[in-house]
């Protein structure tokens, strides 16, 4: 039995220690689960052998940095992963608390436990494992663990911006995304990028009475539906100029290795979404509508009245949650203009419009042809038994597009979450087999680098 077979009792239970902090970085009555689960991470990474683990204060939660260089003329490779959550509501659609992990089965549930506790906490693991056991690791390796991706947060983004000589790396590893299939070994080479905000609508200066002033008085919440089906129509097409301009199409060789992933439309319409049918562009192929083209959506509305009961009124304002996804070659900002630009000329009489955004993250597209990935898909091939695919995710990771626009250096993410792990919903899980798996492929990736 190896180290990692040894362990693997301590292993979950250092990720259930972790996994019970509700580091949600969205919420600010949080901010103390926010400094433990950070300071958890560095103690992590002093316990498995890494130096210099230090917290990095600024605007926003802390980076967490640590590393371990005495593989003088090997690569250096810089993980990256986060410590906060999403927030767990709805919380009465929990079968066990969200913060008091439960394995059922072969998989333990909580709150991040796939995104991105359980897949971060392996990377710490797989390099512990080496220095317990070798007393060093085959390549130079770096961590920078971030408290603030799920809620778009700057503070890393302004960190690596700044190109701080300690996170010269060759490429950066990230466990955060998921498999194609239970099984099949997986690197994502693409993930859109994100433009989130609010739109504030306002009709007259006061609620009024939709009896008295209906047929006459502007409604908020009906020129956020007007608006909203302006922006997209009822085929799922953008309506906002120029917006797929920059869009570069997915190439021929990508489109034929999507159509041979094992994929069943019926499963994953019917039993990973629980849903009815497909909607989207027609005529585009569902993994380039899922991947390869942006999107935009509306995740709430709030306005009127939504208590018990009836009441007659008109509300005076509304404001809906609205993103898109953004896929290379777009632009953050452009894009933003483009999609305000649209609301105002969508915007109904009677009522003023103002989209704030709230944050923004970059696309990003790798070039799988390099060392870095190949050693990856290998390790993970033989870790698992199975020949690695290569898709993009719908997924946003923001500061990948970070690491490739200013530290020039690619991203290479070997995702350990299943389709049905549940990432920010009710029951998110991990995998226990895949989280031992991923322990081992990122061990052997060190191994095969530095070989
Ligand atoms: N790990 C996810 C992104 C992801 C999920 C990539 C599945 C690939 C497959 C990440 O934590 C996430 O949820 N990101 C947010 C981004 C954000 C709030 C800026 C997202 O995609 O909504
Ligand atoms: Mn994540
Ligand atoms: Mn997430």
């Amino acid at each position: 039995m190896n180290y990692y077979q040894q362990h693997q009792k301590q292993f979950v239970e250092g990720l259930t220690a972790f996994l019970r902090i509700p580091s949600i970085s969205t919420l600010s009555e949080h901010k103390p689960d926010i400094q433990r689960a950070a300071e958890f991470v560095r103690e992590e990474l002093l316990t498995a052998g890494m130096t210099a683990a230090e917290l990095i204060q600024g605007k926003g939660n802390p980076l967490v940095y640590a590393e371990w260089l005495g593989a003088p003329g090997k690569p250096t490779l810089l993980f990256y992963g986060h410590y906060d959550v999403q927030p767990p509501d709805p919380l009465d659609e929990w079968k066990s608390p969200p913060f008091e992990p439960q394995i059922r089965g072969n998989d333990i549930f909580a709150r991040g436990a796939c995104d991105d506790k359980g897949q971060t906490y392996l990377q710490i693991k797989a390099v512990e494992g080496l220095l317990k056991t070798t007393g060093k690791l085959p390549v130079n390796v770096k961590f920078l663990i971030e408290g603030e991706e799920e809620s778009g947060g700057e503070h890393i983004e302004a960190y690596v911006k700044s190109k701080p000589p300690r996170l010269k790396a060759d490429a950066a590893v990230i466990c955060d995304t998921e498999m194609f299939a239970p099984d099949l070994p997986t690197i994502c080479v693409g993930l859109r990028g994100i433009v989130y905000g609010e739109l504030f609508v306002e009709g007259a200066n006061h609620d009024l009475h939709s009896g008295v002033y209906g047929g006459a008085a502007p409604n908020p919440i009906q020129a956020i539906a007007e608006i909203v089906c302006a922006l997209k129509d009822r085929e799922g097409r953008i309506r906002i100029p120029g917006f797929s301009d920059r869009v570069v199409p997915p190439t021929a060789k990508e489109r034929e290795a999507w159509a041979r992933l094992p994929f069943n439309e019926k499963e994953f319409t019917e039993k990973e979404m629980g849903a009815r049918a497909l909607v989207g562009e027609p005529g585009v192929p569902l993994f380039d509508r899922l991947w390869g083209r942006p999107t935009l959506e509306v995740h709430g509305i709030r306005g009127g009245f939504i208590g018990e009961g009836a009441k007659t009124v008109i509300p005076a304002r509304a404001v809906a949650k609205i993103s898109t996804r953004l896929v290379a070659d777009q632009r953050t900002e452009e894009a933003a203009a483009q999609l305000k630009a649209a609301i105002q000329a969508a915007c109904p009489k009677g009522v003023t419009a103002e989209f704030k955004v709230l944050h923004a993250g970059a696309p990003s597209l790798t070039n799988p042809d390099n060392r870095f990935i190949h050693a990856a898909a290998e390790a993970m091939k033989q870790v698992f038994g199975k020949e690695t695919v290569y898709i993009r995710s719908g997924g946003s990771i923001p500061i990948v597009g970070v690491f490739d626009q200013s530290l020039g250096i690619p991203s290479v993410m070997m995702g350990f979450g299943l389709p049905d792990d549940n990432l920010h919903a009710p029951n998110e899980k991990f995998h226990l087999p895949n989280f031992f798996r991923g322990i081992e492929s990122v061990a052997r990736y060190l191994e095969l680098l530095g070989g």
